[in-house]
């Protein structure tokens, strides 16, 4: 049974993404900052429940301790949790806005991939998915063909762009793991309340879903969007 963390899975992209992964048949963990929404929405699921707010080492220890205890290995870690600036452009962004974002959406994703570098050690074929955005993607943002080049959202493009560089760093630091980041769509979830016209959660979970299930022979490295690679 391959043994799953998803984070920020409470709700959104990262539940449908664990409903979709139990469907694989994964066993999966499901990571929330509140007990109540985390436990409600593995109940609802079929998941179990790991309480881990990314911002904070004390919480991510005890998840990865509870997954040691129960599981003594994991095989795929999925980075989904994640914070915006939704106001576009330069009005309200301030040092404190972006500590948050960065807190949350980078130093997040180090945070829990360090914790959980030993339990991915003990899998045969450990997997690490990044969430990224293509806001924060150098190509997609000065390209005018792609709907990303015409908003600005600093600090969360600029958090993104850092995710791109975390996933091809740690893909060379850790070559016996496949790690790579996604671009899951623009969705319809709490994250883009305001923005209407997202697609459905279920149909961006799929990319996620599918490089958390690459394989062996699957690539490391790399940026997706649906099927197909996309320019960092
Ligand atoms: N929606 C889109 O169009 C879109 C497009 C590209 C990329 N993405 C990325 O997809 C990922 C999921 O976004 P979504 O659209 O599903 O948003 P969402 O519905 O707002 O879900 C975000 C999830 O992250 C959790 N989270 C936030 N801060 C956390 C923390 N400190 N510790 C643990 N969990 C935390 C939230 O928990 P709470 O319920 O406790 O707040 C929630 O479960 C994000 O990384 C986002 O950047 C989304």
């Amino acid at each position: 049974m391959t043994v799953t963390l998803v984070t920020g899975a409470n709700k959104g992209i990262g539940r449908e993404t664990a409903r979709q992964l139990i469907k694989e048949g994964h066993t999966v963990y499901i990571g929330a900052r509140s007990v109540e929404r985390g436990q409600a929405a593995a109940a609802e699921l079929g998941a179990h429940f790991v309480q881990l707010d990314v911002t904070d080492d004390a919480s991510v220890d005890a998840a990865m301790r509870a997954i040691e205890e129960r599981e003594g290995r994991l095989d795929v870690l999925v980075n989904n949790a994640g914070l915006g600036d939704h106001t576009p452009g330069a009005d309200g962004v301030t040092a404190e806005s972006a500590r948050t974002v960065f807190e949350t959406n980078v130093i997040g994703i180090v945070r829990v991939t360090q914790a959980a570098i030993p339990l991915l050690r003990e899998s045969a074929d450990p997997v690490v998915v990044n969430v990224s955005s293509a806001l924060g993607s150098f190509w997609a943002v000065t390209n005018p063909e792609r709907r990303q080049s015409h908003f600005s959202f600093i600090v969360y493009g600029s958090s993104k762009a850092a995710v791109s560089m975390l996933t091809v760093q740690y893909a060379k630091a850790l070559p016996e793991f496949k790690v790579n980041a996604v671009e899951p769509g623009f969705t319809d979830t709490d994250f883009t309340a305001g923005f209407p016209g997202g697609r459905p959660v279920e149909q961006s979970a799929e990319v996620v879903v599918r490089l958390a299930t690459i394989g062996a022979d699957g690539p490391t490295g790399t940026f997706w969007e649906d099927d197909h690679e996309l320019p960092w």
